[in-house]
């Protein structure tokens, strides 16, 4: 029996074993899928030895995606754009990583607006953090041409504007964070990649007045399934993309690597992980 594990401190929000133990039901797969909290002076131990405790493979949530990137001895050139790791496995003796959110993004963006990426001459992310440059590399590999950085902190922002330059962008436009009133000019694409705007943060306080009249808005926050954000982009006739689907999306291929097929994102496991989002969870 294979088994697999979702790594991180804490992992009990993590809904990654809802998912894997969903499809390993479903297609009757012989595995079995675990969360595993791992105290920091653990944690290279654990991704050095999993198979040890029997783990095939696993997932890695925060803290450890850097950590996890770090102790691969090869990576995917998904985790190495971003040098973080969620998903790993072996390969004979060797300890191998990928980073499936960006494949997880996209997946979603295609499934939810069809089409996005014929006309999307410019696209604006919020934030500059690790989930940033997984959403910015996703828009670099599908060749959107412009790119708008927007950041609170500017020394942040500049040095991801820096990272990216030889990306393949024709333009990269780096903008300073201003609660209430940074606007979006002409943008097709804006993506929310903080964590602004979830359960217990802070509100994203943003102006959707000049994004173009086709725009779509994405947010990868997914807890409130529709954020702030999203409300006010349906209010004003955008497409909207929630964050859902990104995790959905980038289970799939990190279970394919362990369990050997590939599962689909289907209408029912989006009920299940939405019924156990509106639960409360300890
Ligand atoms: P992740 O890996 O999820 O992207 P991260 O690397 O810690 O997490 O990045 C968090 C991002 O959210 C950053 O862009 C951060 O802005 P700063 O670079 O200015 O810190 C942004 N962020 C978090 N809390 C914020 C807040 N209260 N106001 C504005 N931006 C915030």
């Amino acid at each position: 029996m294979k088994r697999a594990f979702v790594v991180g401190f804490p992992v009990s929000h993590s809904r990654s074993p809802l998912i894997h133990n969903f499809w390993l039901n479903k297609y009757e797969i012989e595995g079995e899928y675990f969360a595993k909290a791992v105290e920091p002076d653990r944690i290279n131990k654990f991704i050095n030895s999993f198979e040890v405790e029997g783990f095939c493979g696993g997932n890695v949530t925060i803290p450890y995606k850097e950590i996890a990137f770090e102790q691969c001895d090869e990576v995917t050139e998904a985790a190495r754009k971003t040098r973080a790791v969620n998903t790993l496995w072996l390969d004979g003796g060797r300890r191998l990583g990928d980073n499936t959110d960006i494949e997880g993004f996209l997946a979603n963006l295609d499934s939810e607006a069809p089409g996005w990426g014929e006309n999307c001459e410019r696209a604006a992310v919020i934030g500059a953090g690790g989930a940033s440059r997984a959403v910015i590399a996703a828009l670099a590999k599908r060749g959107v041409p412009e790119i708008t950085i927007v950041n609170r902190s500017v020394e942040r922002m500049a040095h991801l504007a820096e990272e990216i330059s030889g990306w393949g962008f024709q333009k990269i436009q780096p903008r300073r964070l201003e609660a209430g009133h940074t606007s979006f000019d002409e943008a097709n694409l804006l993506v929310n990649t903080t964590s602004l705007g979830m359960v217990g943060q802070p509100p994203l306080e943003i102006s959707l007045e000049r994004l173009s009249a086709d725009a779509i808005v994405y947010d990868i926050v997914y807890a409130p399934l529709e954020t702030d954000l999203l409300r006010e982009a349906r209010g004003r006739g955008l497409r909207i993309v929630g964050g859902l689907g990104m995790l959905l999306h980038q289970a799939a291929p990190a279970f394919e690597r362990w369990f050997g097929m590939r599962p689909e994102v289907t209408p029912d496991l989006r009920g299940l992980v939405e019924q156990d989002l509106l639960r409360p969870k300890a």
